[in-house]
């Protein structure tokens, strides 16, 4: 981990201005060609990656975190709630996404990133966040399991990556309500 003093900084994110979306399709290129794990698998370019976070942030159901060291977008992630004709599982959410540019990794980013996500999913009334990870991505399951999250399966034909079949793990935390009396959510409660 670096000894010298950044700023770091993660807010949720409803527009991006063109130096920003410049930044952030970098960093997200520059992620994939240094291994993905977040969807992507080769680098897509900055015309294409623009049009993604342009169309992602227009999807009501898609919240949108950028990480920034200095003031510059290095990273993202994304927080998925269900649609409204899930009433089921309205109670839980995903986190997907996400991802650091290796040139801003090990300053404490992604930790953080991950934890403001959990921050808005609780707000917004989610108990449970889900989130899967392909099995060669050891660094992010070292965050994961370091931040709580229990492993509660694993696919075995969960990716293809470059013609190879991969194993994905799943896992989920249960958050803490922000206000309110706790959910009891054991299985059958
Ligand atoms: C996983 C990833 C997001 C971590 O980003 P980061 O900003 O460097 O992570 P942080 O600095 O916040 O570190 C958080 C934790 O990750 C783990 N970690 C970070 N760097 C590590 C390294 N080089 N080796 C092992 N573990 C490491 C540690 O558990 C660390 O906790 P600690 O600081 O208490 O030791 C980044 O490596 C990445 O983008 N990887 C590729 C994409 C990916 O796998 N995404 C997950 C799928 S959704």
């Amino acid at each position: 981990m670096s000894t010298t003093e950044h700023e770091l900084l993660v807010e949720r994110t409803e527009a991006l201005d063109e130096v920003d979306l410049a930044d952030l399709c970098e960093a997200t290129d520059a992620a994939i060609i240094e291994g993905g794990g977040f969807g992507w698998v080769e680098p897509q370019g900055r015309e294409a990656l623009a049009r993604h976070f342009r169309g992602v942030l227009l999807v009501p159901a898609i919240e949108l975190f950028i990480a920034r060291l200095d003031g510059v977008p290095v990273g993202s992630a994304q927080l998925i709630r269900p649609p409204r004709n899930n009433e089921a599982q309205a109670f839980s959410a995903q986190l997907t996404h996400a991802y650091v540019a290796p040139y801003a990794r090990g300053h404490g980013l992604a930790r953080l990133m991950v934890h403001r996500v959990e921050e808005r999913a609780a707000a917004l009334g989610h108990r449970v966040l889900n989130l899967d990870v392909r099995e060669t991505q050891n660094t992010a399951i070292a965050l994961f399991e370091g931040l709580g999250y229990t492993r509660w399966g694993t696919h075995p034909a969960y990716a293809r990556v470059r013609g190879r079949t991969v194993a994905g793990h799943y896992y989920f935390k249960l958050l803490e309500p922000t206000r309110g009396r706790a959910l009891d959510l054991r299985a059958g409660a």
